[in-house]
């Protein structure tokens, strides 16, 4: 397959990020260093206009677009494009005072003040025709502007609204969903404690103040704000297509954000993009740990819609509204940026490009500091930074191809989460992902990050992490991937509630999958935080399990691992079952990561996933690899801050240098190296 860069026609990586001149247009010489800057820091995109609507509209139906168009011309005049946003994240006051209906209702039914970003709600008609009126004059002013890149619609929707609109819209939404109120009740269980609905508007969304233990009721609230969500941004994609149906939209995401199904979110973007802020500490033990997760959340992005994203925002330094904000320890800004490029981003944006004079953050990092040249450390690492990105034009647009998957599911998320048993501080899905993913990363594999809609068929092994909800449907997707020759590891608590949260019954797991993994889970044991309880496993390997051990049953399944100890000792702990050509692997209890990480190596050798490195790689040292055509671009990186050796038997050459690459590699400390195989 050929690469396929998101703008064809400007295949470069994007170096840049959010612009904000509309707080500058008292200071034309600002305005100017900005541009002089721009170029000197290797810099050819800004984000535009994504709080500027006060400045935009001024007043109701008043437009003013002067520092827009001066800041379109100049940017292109200094080699730049533009990805314009929609303002829509951030309301003026006079929309807020004269029409009050665009502000949220709280969970307590009560209406906020004017005040923040986001603070409105996705139903009103009023704000989405206010909306819809600044986003048509936008596309229409700048839709041939050479400068125009693509759009950036509003910025990282977040927030759920229960005013009477969106109560109402709710209502609608479940009347369309079961159809019958006889439905709904039979889902949702209600007759527990008396909760039978006899009419569609008694129905109020989960407040603190009123219901919060209809479990399916929750559930719904939640997917149904998603869906308004998805739904308001449909509504503005709508406007700027009309316009100008050729530039590519998207809107920002936050990784595994709660409020927003963002599978869903994603299938309505032309690209993906992602804004990120990790917590970096300047020590191996903290930072290694943080570059698996960083990862996790990248791969997720890359993985929605199968192409390379947008790192839409980042810091160059630091942020502000952490408790503890520290700097970023120098070569760490390369290191960081060139691992998102590693893991399929096209671009390395910031927030913001110069540091905002006054209000909330004003001591957030950015690339022109308070300070105003560029003779700080922070631009001089920017500046290094564009000068290397020139050099990766080949990069654009390469793709990324996994043998291995992490299934992951907002509705399982919000289930599990909200369900009451087991233990209930932190049911440790997170945790669970990251294990797995962790030691992936470990082994230098590429892995997707997918949902209950994407086609299984494409992987070797998929990873199951507590898959606690699932409909039959998907076990059945689930079985087919299984017969047709797939290799599934699952964890304690799957399928034990369908799609609505009910519990499946005939024995667990349900949704069909019993006869997948050859077992039964009978119980599911809690420990508390300071107990353990020992596996070992047939060749006489212990382990530790935590947190939960289910009490489970072979009916067919090899057993790879027995509990040794509480009353269920000497009975089953992992199994693995052959069904149809496949294999399917359960792992009953939570470990500490040995125990886990054994039965994944087991499983990525049976299902034969290669590894992109052909020798073991030291700890802290990773790879990831993207493709185009015959060519595949393998990243080793070192996160950690000491010196580290790999071997290898592969011919390779080093894309930024030319020079041959095979035998011991050293790697300095936080080296990246982008080595070039050819296939
Ligand atoms: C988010 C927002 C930005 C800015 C940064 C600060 O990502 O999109 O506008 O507030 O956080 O880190
Ligand atoms: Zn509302």
């Amino acid at each position: 397959m050929k690469r396929k860069p998101i703008f064809p026609e400007f295949p470069h990586m994007l170096h840049g990020g959010d612009y904000n001149p509309d707080q500058w247009q008292h200071d034309p010489h600002v305005l100017e260093e900005d541009m002089r800057l721009f170029k000197l820091a290797g810099c050819n995109e800004m984000s535009l206009g994504i709080f500027a609507w006060a400045a935009l509209e001024p007043r109701e139906g008043e437009f003013d677009f002067t520092f827009m168009d001066r800041a379109m011309d100049d940017i292109y005049k200094a080699g730049g494009r533009v990805i314009l946003a929609t303002p829509s994240a951030a309301r003026p006051i006079w929309l807020a005072k004269k029409y009050p209906e665009v502000l949220r209702c709280n969970d307590h039914f009560e209406r906020n003040l004017f005040g923040r970003r986001h603070n409105h709600c996705y139903t009103s008609p009023i704000y989405r025709e206010k909306v819809a009126i600044i986003n048509r004059k936008l596309a229409e002013r700048y839709k041939d502007h050479p400068a125009l890149l693509g759009w950036h619609v509003s910025n990282e929707y977040n927030g759920r609204c229960w005013c009477p609109l969106c109560q109402e819209a709710f209502r609608e939404y479940l009347k369309n969903k079961y159809q019958t109120l006889d439905a709904l009740n039979r889902a949702w269980w209600s007759a527990f404690w008396s909760h039978t609905y006899t009419d569609w508007s008694q129905i109020d969304p989960p407040s603190p103040r009123g219901e919060m233990a209809v479990h399916g009721l929750t559930l719904e609230w939640k997917r149904f704000c998603s869906h308004q969500t998805v739904d308001f941004l449909k509504s503005e994609i709508a406007v700027l297509k009309e316009v100008c149906p050729d530039k590519p939209v998207t809107t920002n995401l936050m990784a595994f954000h709660d409020d927003i199904d963002y599978h869903e979110l994603s299938r309505v973007l032309d690209f993906v993009s992602y804004d990120i802020y990790p917590p970096w500490r300047g020590a191996d033990k903290h930072d290694i740990p943080l570059a698996k997760t960083i990862a996790l959340y990248y791969d997720h992005h890359r993985s929605m819609l199968h192409q390379p994203f947008i790192l839409m925002e980042c810091t160059p330094s630091t942020q502000n509204w952490r408790p503890f904000n520290k700097l970023k320890a120098p070569g760490f800004h390369m290191l960081a940026s060139m691992q998102a490029v590693a893991h399929g981003s096209d671009s390395v944006l910031y927030f913001q490009f110069r540091k905002s004079r006054g209000s909330s953050e004003k001591f957030h990092g950015a690339v022109i500091d308070h300070e105003g040249s560029e003779n700080t450390r922070v631009f001089r690492e920017v500046k290094e930074l564009g000068e290397r990105l020139k050099g990766l034009d080949a990069l654009v647009g390469t793709y990324t191809k996994s043998e291995v998957a992490l299934v992951y599911d907002w509705s399982n998320r919000w289930m599990l989460e909200a369900s009451e048993g087991f233990q209930n501080r932190d049911k440790k899905l997170h945790d669970t992902v990251l294990s797995f993913y962790g030691a992936l990363w470990d082994r230098g594999i590429n892995t997707d990050i997918i949902g209950y809609d994407d086609d299984f068929s494409r992987y070797k092994l998929l990873i199951a992490p507590m898959l606690y909800s699932m409909s039959e449907e998907v076990g059945k997707k689930f079985e087919k991937f299984v017969a047709e020759g797939g290799h599934l590891l699952a964890t304690y608590t799957t399928a034990m509630v369908n799609e609505t949260d009910l519990c499946y019954l005939g024995g667990l797991p349900g949704a069909g999958l019993r006869r997948v993994f050859g077992i039964w889970n009978e119980e599911i044991d809690t420990l508390y935080p300071d107990e353990t309880c020992p596996v070992r496993f047939a060749d006489g390997e212990k382990a530790e399990a935590v947190d939960y051990c289910e009490h489970i049953h072979s009916e067919g399944a090899e057993v790879l691992a027995y509990y040794d100890d509480h009353f269920y000792a000497g009975t089953p702990a992992a199994t693995r079952n052959s069904y149809g050509k496949g294999e399917a692997t359960y792992i009953a209890f939570r470990d500490t990561g040995s125990a886990g990480e054994r039965l994944l190596e087991e499983q990525l050798n049976r299902a034969g996933v290669r590894r992109l490195w052909d020798t073991p790689l030291p700890y802290g040292v990773t790879v990831h690899s993207r493709y185009d055509e015959d060519t595949e671009y393998l990243f080793l990186q070192n996160f950690s801050y000491g010196e580290n050796t790999v071997e290898t038997a592969m011919d390779l050459s080093d894309l930024e240098t030319g020079e041959k690459l095979t035998g011991k590699i050293r790697l300095a400390p936080m080296e990246t190296r982008i080595c070039v195989l050819k296939h």
